[in-house]
């Protein structure tokens, strides 16, 4: 009887020999793409071709995102789009917004005229500051390395003294340096809170490299202080990193109008609001429904914030955290009445740059900035925030008035027709006919199939 565990093990080393590659980043992009095409492509030559298709005709262009990532084969497309009348701090602004939900871009641009009209969007400021930790390890004494931090503070504030430079000739750098005791979360446990101000910059790679400067400046005082028992109770550095969780550098944005200026859809403006009210109630009560009403919000600055070339991984990181914060999961925004005045209003943590990283290297998140007529971070962080709570309400008042998939379904009918390979004259008839037919998948696909039968 063979050794089952044999077996399964030549096996496994059979899968990973034909499957696996050394070297797979130094081949050339044409080597990369026969290699996938044979090996997980089953020699589809259509797939290996629309990854050619896809590459820029200008190289030079092309070469410049290629060098954004490593094993970069081709460009995944998303439409970039804009939504105008968006009237902030009375100015009016159109925002450019990359993604690929049917219905987000005509809903934001709904919502910023119907806002437009009712005094736009005020928007503030809260704070900018963000922080990042040296985590260390640390089994000795707490008045001790309380003692050494104290003693060093300046220390390590100066050794960061080259790095800040350019940034505080913006107006950043440093603002704090704080030692604090974690232990009763985790045994032997404290951190370096170090607080920045980054300008007009995100400040990610800023932060990162003061905050490796200062563990290993600490590290080498540390072997030096006397304070320290050696090899048992010297402060170990474990990591060094910014956080993405960024509550101090927050906007507010808000919208208020008369509730008699919100009668739509058969319901008078006193319905419309407190339906709207107990909506938004609602997402604050039940995480459920908190977390779709907060999805509706990042479609908004989701779209801007890839737009502009900035970091969205992060900055959803950073919001749903904040949403969190009171230890349920909960609605971004608020809503309320307020003696016949109707307010609609959110604070965001966003950290956002308009200078460095992609933001100067795609061209497109060069154009975005360009509509935006260039703005400050702050400025984009106050744009972004309106991106998102006019999202959020275009789709609460869908889901409160007509319901979602009207809208939506309106804007997804060219996808599903582009689906069930609609001809152009196709696409034209259906439009017409589906505008007083109910859309669905299979509504269409008849029509589509039945109309082209017939033509
Ligand atoms: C869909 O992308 C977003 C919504 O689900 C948001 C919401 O429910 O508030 C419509």
């Amino acid at each position: 009887m063979p050794d089952k565990r044999l077996i399964f093990a030549t096996q496994a080393v059979s899968f990973m020999n034909d499957k696996s590659i050394n070297g797979f980043s130094k081949r050339s992009k044409a080597e990369k793409i026969n290699w996938l095409t044979e090996t997980f492509l089953n020699g589809d030559q259509e797939s290996a071709n629309l990854l050619r298709v896809y590459w820029h005709e200008d190289e030079q262009r092309q070469k410049r995102h290629d060098e954004f990532i490593e094993n970069a084969l081709t460009n995944f497309f998303l439409p970039f789009a804009v939504a105008p009348n968006f009237k902030i701090n009375g100015e009016f602004h159109a925002i450019p917004l990359v993604i690929e939900e049917s219905s987000v871009v005509a809903a934001a641009s709904n919502a910023a005229k119907f806002w437009a009209a009712h005094g736009g969007f005020q928007t503030r400021i809260i704070s900018r500051t963000k922080s990042g930790q040296i985590h260390l390890n640390y089994s000795g004494e707490s008045a001790v390395l309380n003692d050494f931090f104290e003693q060093h503070k300046q220390q390590l504030k100066q050794s960061i003294g080259t790095l800040s430079k350019g940034m505080e000739a913006r107006g950043g750098g440093l603002v704090s340096l704080e030692l604090v005791d974690q232990t009763a979360q985790l045994d032997d446990y404290y951190y370096i809170d170090a607080k920045f101000e980054t300008a007009d910059a995100m400040g990610a790679n800023y932060i990162n490299s003061c905050l490796e400067t200062m563990a290993a400046t600490l590290k080498s005082l540390a072997s030096n202080f006397s304070g320290f028992v050696p090899e048992t109770a010297t402060p170990e550095v474990v990591m060094s990193i910014l956080s993405n969780y960024v509550p101090e550098c927050l906007v507010e944005v808000k919208v208020t109008c008369p509730v008699s200026e919100l009668a739509q859809e058969g319901l008078s403006g006193s319905e419309f609001a407190n339906k709207f009210v107990r909506a938004v109630e609602i997402a604050h009560a039940n995480p459920l429904r908190g977390v779709t009403h907060n999805k509706g919000i990042m479609n908004g600055v989701d779209a801007v914030v890839l737009a502009t070339g900035n970091d969205f991984r992060a900055i959803e990181a950073g919001i749903h955290a904040f949403a969190s914060r009171s230890g349920q999961y909960c609605s971004l925004s608020t809503a309320k009445i307020t003696q016949d005045e109707f307010e609609f209003s959110m604070q965001l943590p966003l950290a956002l740059g308009t200078v460095g990283g992609l933001t100067k290297l795609h061209p497109m998140a060069g154009v975005s900035l360009s509509i935006l007529q260039n703005p400050s971070a702050e400025q984009l962080m106050m744009i972004v925030a309106c991106a998102g709570l006019a999202q959020n309400f275009a789709a609460v008042r869908s889901l409160i008035t007509t319901g979602i998939q009207k809208g939506h379904m309106k804007m997804h009918l060219l996808n599903l027709l582009s689906q069930y390979g609609a001809t152009e004259s196709t696409k034209s008839l259906a439009i017409e006919h589906f505008k007083t037919q109910p859309i669905s998948a299979r509504n269409v696909a008849e029509y589509v199939v039945k109309h082209q039968q017939d033509a």
